[in-house]
């Protein structure tokens, strides 16, 4: 084991600590798009529309603060992290620079980046949120020594939420229409994720939490579009066909790769059942972005140039995108506790328990 460098001296009394304190809950290490992005965009040059670091997005955030998250408050992952045991989720990359914070985990995510690297222009592509765990984790063998990094990393769970941007992209340059076209786009897709994920456990992750798709055909940035206001049923039909190939290749790869061990969670199931049933889920508006303007208020981005609605937890979509808190919370909840009817083939509960 390599001796504690200079620099890490001080530190290693209250790294222990905090190693003490976290042993009930497991570091967090998150890659994806802006439903799981906490800032890791806000000073990079990319179109306003992969930004959220301005009002009116975090007015229900603790102090207001627009944090470049794509909500009004919190996001999945924050409550995911809160489940665990953390105030919040891991911090954004892109500001981490102290060890303590990365032994709690760390956040790549990046808003409109995709599974395929060409998705996203200018964001974060998946390939260098993995390069950028890599240096992370380089850190932590720098500070702690290779064994016990690669047991901290082992012991830690990864959350994935990505693909949704490859599909808006592929529906917005094809329509989605030619069943065979989409049958060979989601099959590529879906190879390129499963690499992702070899890459992630050749670097020695083992406990992956991967969000699947919900109803893209639903957001009102579509619904406002489409001159009927309806969901746009290929896009749906593409999502719900990822899901069923993404997870069939996911449960395969796991039964191949030692200790691999994950929940695939079936956002499509819950988006379905939330908007089918909505009060029971106390949601009534599940159509119309609160933050927004136009028809659906799905026609322009959420920004201060815009209006919002002041019930805010009875909606289903903040913006043109995005859901509010309350769905992130409710959606975040099933994948979290339960095991039967929203996870594959365990909850996230599960998985933890079993690290
Ligand atoms: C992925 O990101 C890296 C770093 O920004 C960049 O060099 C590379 O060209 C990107 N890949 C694609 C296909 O855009
Ligand atoms: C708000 O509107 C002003 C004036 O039209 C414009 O200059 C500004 O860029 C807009 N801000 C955003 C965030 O769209």
């Amino acid at each position: 084991m390599a001796s504690p460098s200079s620099f890490f001296g001080i530190g290693i009394v209250s790294i222990l600590l905090v190693l003490t304190k976290a042993k009930a809950t497991v570091p967090i290490f998150v890659l994806g798009d802006s439903l799981a992005d906490n800032g890791n965009n806000n000073n990079l040059n990319v179109p306003l529309l992969d930004k959220s670091n301005f009002a009116h997005n975090g007015i229900d955030f603790p102090g207001r603060i627009a944090t470049g998250r794509f909500s009004n408050g919190f996001n999945g992952v924050d409550y995911i992290a809160r489940f665990l045991g953390f105030p919040i989720g891991p911090p954004p990359y892109s500001t981490t620079t102290e060890l303590n914070q990365m032994l709690r985990g760390v956040n790549f995510a990046s808003a409109g980046s995709g599974i395929q690297d060409y998705t996203g222009p200018g964001t974060i592509n998946m390939t260098t949120q993995i390069k950028n765990f890599q240096k992370v984790a380089q850190l932590l063998q720098q500070a702690l020594g290779q064994n016990r990094a690669e047991h901290i990393i082992a012991t830690s769970m990864f959350i994935i939420v990505t693909a949704n941007n490859d599909m808006f992209e592929y529906y917005f340059a094809t329509g989605a229409a030619n069943a065979a076209s989409n049958q060979q786009f989601i099959n590529n897709l879906v190879d390129r994720f499963i690499q992702h994920l070899m890459s992630l456990y050749n670097h020695g992750a083992r406990n992956f939490y991967i969000a699947g798709t919900g109803h893209l055909g639903c957001v009102p940035f579509l619904t406002s579009r489409n001159p009927g206001g309806t969901c746009i049923d290929t896009l749906n039909q593409l999502s719900m066909k990822y899901n069923t190939i993404a997870l069939a290749r996911v449960s395969q790869l796991s039964s191949r790769l030692q200790g691999m061990r994950y929940s695939y969670s079936n956002i499509y199931r819950m988006t379905s059942d939330i908007i089918e049933n909505p009060i029971l889920f106390g949601i009534t508006d599940v159509q119309n972005a609160c933050c927004g303007n136009g028809k659906f208020n799905g026609e322009v981005q959420c920004t201060t140039n815009v209006t919002y609605c002041h019930n805010r937890n009875d909606h289903f979509y903040w913006d043109w995108f995005h859901p509010t808190q309350a769905v992130y919370k409710i959606t975040s909840q099933m994948a979290f506790f339960d095991s039967l009817i929203y996870s594959t083939p365990i909850s996230i509960q599960q998985l933890v328990m079993g690290i």
